[in-house]
């Protein structure tokens, strides 16, 4: 199965740098204005929170010191991802980090304990979503949310152009990364991520393009109030 480092070209390193470097403008204002506006109000003040190949763990660092009372987890496959996550300082919870691919176990948790599992910029990297999102479904708690934050298709000049003018990357290097980029980048429309969350069990409540290139979706078990 093709990883998500043979996909984008990376090194672990290189993807663990870029991760950090983009930390900041993936996850800046308008993110946090979306999450306290649609999310925050959809969680109890203790909850228990996933991040599903949550990289270097700076949102969960940041998810703990608003809820400094949370119990927090982190999974990603890649062991550079989760040796630095360990090395962060934490003011709010500390998470507990594991090395852990969702593709081929199931998540070491409890069906219906989890108020927050989040998966940024991962699940477009899978073969075959619908089993990871079925063990998303199952985690959650009734009312749970699942926030998914992806790549969303964007037609080739402005995915070109995006990755020139906001990545900062020089004209060689966009044109290079981004011809081999793009399918994977590319893959889904919003309408294909409503239907995948749909087939799941996972009725969407909200969604927001907080950056061109990503959308986020809120996401409860369907059926539950
Ligand atoms: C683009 S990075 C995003 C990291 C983090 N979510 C963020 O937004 O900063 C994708 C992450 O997904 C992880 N990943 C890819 N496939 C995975 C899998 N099957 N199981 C767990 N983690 C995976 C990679 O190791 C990488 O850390």
């Amino acid at each position: 199965m093709p990883t998500h480092q043979s996909l984008s070209g990376s090194s672990d390193e290189d993807l663990l740098r870029r991760m950090i470097d983009t930390y900041p403008e993936r996850f800046g204002q308008e993110y946090w204005a979306f999450f306290d506006g649609r999310v925050d109000p959809l969680l109890p003040a203790t909850p228990t929170i996933i991040d599903l190949g949550c990289g270097p763990a700076l949102l969960l660092r940041d998810l703990g010191g608003r809820y400094p009372r949370a119990t927090l987890f982190g999974y990603d496959v890649t062991p550079a991802m989760i040796e630095h996550g360990r090395g962060l300082s934490y003011a709010g919870a500390k998470p507990a980090l594991h090395v852990h691919d969702v593709t081929a176990q199931p998540l070491p948790h409890a069906a219906g304990t989890a108020h927050l599992v989040s998966m940024s910029s991962v699940l477009h990297v899978v073969d075959e979503p619908l089993p990871v999102l079925a063990e998303i479904r199952r985690v959650l708690a009734p009312g749970g949310v699942f926030l998914l934050n992806d790549w969303v298709r964007q037609p080739l000049a402005s995915y070109l152009a995006w990755r020139r003018d906001v990545m900062d990357e020089p004209e060689d290097v966009s044109r290079r990364r981004g011809f081999r980029l793009f399918p994977v980048h590319a893959k889904y429309t919003a309408d294909d991520w409503q239907w995948l969350l749909a087939e799941a069990g996972l009725a969407v409540r909200e969604q927001v393009g907080v950056r061109y290139s990503h959308r986020i979706f809120v996401a409860t078990p369907a059926g539950a109030a």
